[in-house]
């Protein structure tokens, strides 16, 4: 049995994070996806709202539970049994810090990153994005599961 750790910021989670997660579901036997703190990056939604919109949009996939961590995800990737850590690729600009993290997550505690590559129709989301849409009152019905419209709409007005 393969159980994988998709840690994210996921600040909302959007249509090109769900497809890397049901691709990973339909890759390994179980998904952990983690809601985390990203250091470099202000949080908009607190973390128990991120698990949330993870938890509703995921519902369809039996095989994925969802978390919210505020620590080392090579900690909680121990913690939960994690073979490996899988993070998504949109583009060329995301590999060099995607690889560096994944090299000193390896260097910290030998688990392996790997990396699936998004779908062309999802590569240009990025969750910083959608949020000023969102507050600037653009349509982005299709770039998000619906829950996470909803409350990007309470959010925003
Ligand atoms: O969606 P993001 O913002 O690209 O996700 C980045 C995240 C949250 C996975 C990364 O910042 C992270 O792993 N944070 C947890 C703290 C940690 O382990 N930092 C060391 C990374 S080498």
């Amino acid at each position: 049995m393969t159980r994988v750790l998709y840690p994210g910021s996921f600040d909302p989670v959007h249509n090109g994070h769900i497809e890397i997660i049901e691709t990973a579901a339909s890759l390994f036997d179980e998904v952990v996806v983690a809601a985390m703190v990203n250091t470099s990056k202000d949080g908009v939604f607190g973390l128990d709202d991120r698990e949330e919109m993870l938890k509703v949009s995921t519902s369809h996939l039996e095989s994925v539970t969802v978390k919210m961590f505020s620590g080392l995800v090579v900690d909680l990737a121990s913690d939960i049994g994690a073979d490996f850590i899988v993070k998504g690729l949109r583009a060329v600009s995301d590999f060099e810090f995607e690889f560096q993290m994944a090299q000193m997550n390896n260097a910290a505690s030998g688990i392996y990153t790997l990396f699936i590559p998004s779908a062309s129709k999802s590569s240009f989301l990025a969750s910083k994005f959608i949020r000023d849409f969102a507050r600037y009152g653009g349509d982005i019905s299709a770039m998000v599961p619906a829950p996470v419209a909803a409350r990007l709409k309470e959010q925003y007005g």
